[in-house]
């Protein structure tokens, strides 16, 4: 789904479909040359990681393999609470594998210091994250990406597998929603 298609909905573009294509191909590169004669497993966190992985695997010139988790923030708040549920683990053993985490945004970045000690209690012999936005939060905390596509506002984004309540994933663009659309 492209801008035009969008109506009123979105307030901003931040990065277009060939921002990302670009930026990726730089992360591919960088990444291609890291893990050279190294065992890869991409691991893709549900549902908004999507798009990361598949584009970003694509401008990956070593071999690897993939595999997705989907996690979940315990509670009800909207804020994460750094105690996470696995909805669905991995089907690889990642023993010994050197392990990338592929996602879409570090917000407070709890999720992601969640999942990498949990990948490296399992053995992995490295973990290291690739996310496409980083927010200001996730810079004050100590997880720090090896690969990060954008630094951004705090600002709430959708598009290319980001969402507001399930939708606008398919967008080929990320960009800030219109306030209307909150009810605001
Ligand atoms: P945290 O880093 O543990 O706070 O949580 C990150 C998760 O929150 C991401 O994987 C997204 O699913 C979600 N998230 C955070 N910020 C946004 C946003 O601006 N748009 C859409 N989802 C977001
Ligand atoms: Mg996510």
């Amino acid at each position: 789904m492209e801008l035009k298609d969008t109506g009123e909905d979105i307030a901003r573009v931040l990065y277009t479909k060939d921002d990302i294509d670009r930026r990726l191909a730089l992360m591919g590169a960088q990444i291609s040359r890291d893990y050279a004669g190294k065992d890869l497993l991409l691991v893709g966190v549900l549902k908004g990681a999507i798009m990361v992985m598949a584009d970003l695997s694509r401008k990956i010139s070593v071999p690897l393999k993939m595999d997705w988790m989907a996690v979940s923030s315990y509670g009800a708040s909207t804020k994460s609470s750094g105690v996470v549920r696995i909805l669905k683990d991995l089907n690889e053993d990642v023993k010994d594998k050197n392990v990338l985490i592929v996602e879409d945004i570090l917000d407070s970045g709890l999720t992601l210091t969640w999942l990498k000690s949990n990948l490296e209690a399992r053995g992995a012999a490295s973990v290291r994250i690739a996310a496409m936005l980083r927010k200001p939060e996730a810079v004050k905390a100590d997880i720090v990406p090896e690969y990060i596509g954008y630094d951004i506002p705090n600002e709430f984004v959708v598009g290319y597998g980001l969402d507001y309540a399930e939708h606008y994933r398919h967008l080929d663009f990320i960009g800030t929603l219109a306030p209307h659309v909150y009810g605001g």
